[in-house]
């Protein structure tokens, strides 16, 4: 099946009052166990790739970008590609050609103004090449192994007359919000500000995205699509099946060498996360 794009499956899964499943992605691994478990739930899905994988993998796009292309373009479910948490120019610039259509640029760590100044020129860039742009308003903590914020500090969580203005002067086409999830969580745990998600739903014409969602149970998530949320990012609860199914098989198999053995153990926990993730909660069901 051809790519698609981003803007494409959020604006077919918000129409249906349903979100589209947006999984991160780091290995060859990754990528195949992503497009398998979408395709037993029969869902549409979108590989990220976040800044800090890039980082992970020498600065370089394009080796996990040409192999997730391909991948995708075997796969029987659409499929589209998104650049997850960046701030840097070079990978905006590089995005459209290494087959991403969309981009997330994150500057919400800056105070509302420069997260807006810094936006709208990200905004402007993007657009220029075809790419659709996520932005972050409040800030959903947890990010780079940091501790998350008071959830009651002020700017921790999105205020919906500060976001309305956010999405009118920057232009962006989505929106995170901070609603009570945090990154990298790796209990489901999460309760979310379902009342602050009403009214930021009621405020704003774009669609909004959840980060963190692997500390959100399927009862919570499914109430946040049920409240307006599109999009849903997952990315620990992949290296959680990964690492758990590598553990194991090194524990029973304390000799192993052939790395086949383990990684497929691994990429099948991940899959089998990815199909759970998606019908339990309903994301864009076929
Ligand atoms: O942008 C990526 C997501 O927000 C992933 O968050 O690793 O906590 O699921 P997570
Ligand atoms: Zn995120």
């Amino acid at each position: 099946m051809p790519l698609t794009t981003t803007g494409e499956l959020v604006t077919r899964a918000r129409a249906a009052r349903t979100a589209v499943a947006a999984f991160n992605i780091i290995t060859l691994e990754h990528v195949e166990a992503v497009i398998t478990g979408a395709e037993r739930a029969a869902a549409p899905v979108v590989l990220q790739v976040s800044e800090n994988a890039v980082r992970f993998r020498e600065g370089r796009l394009l080796p996990l970008a040409r192999a997730a292309v391909t991948a995708a373009e075997r796969a029987a479910v659409p499929v589209a590609l998104h650049l997850d948490h960046i701030r840097s120019d070079p990978l905006l610039r590089q995005a459209a050609d290494a087959g991403f259509s969309s981009v997330m640029y994150d500057a919400s760590h800056l105070p509302y103004h420069e997260n807006l100044a810094a936006t709208r020129v990200a905004v402007d860039r993007a657009h220029a090449r075809g790419l659709w742009i996520e932005a972050e308003l409040g800030e959903i903590g947890g990010k780079d192994g940091r501790a998350p914020r008071d959830a009651h500090a002020p700017g921790a969580r999105t205020d919906p007359a500060e976001a309305d203005a956010f999405v009118t002067h920057s232009g962006v086409d989505a929106l995170a919000v901070a609603i009570g999830s945090v990154h990298a969580m790796t209990t489901r745990t999460a309760s979310l500000d379902h009342a602050l998600l009403e009214r930021l739903t009621a405020t704003l014409d774009v669609p909004l995205v959840l980060h963190g969602s692997s500390g959100v149970p399927d009862e919570e998530l499914r109430a946040a699509v049920a409240g307006g949320i599109a999009k849903v990012n997952i990315g620990t609860a992949l290296n959680q099946a990964l690492t758990g199914a590598i553990r194991a098989h090194l524990g029973a198999h304390p000799d192993a060498v052939d790395a086949r053995a383990y990684l497929s153990a691994g990429r099948e926990a991940m899959a089998r996360t990815v199909e759970r993730i998606v019908t339990g909660v309903g994301l864009s069901p076929a």
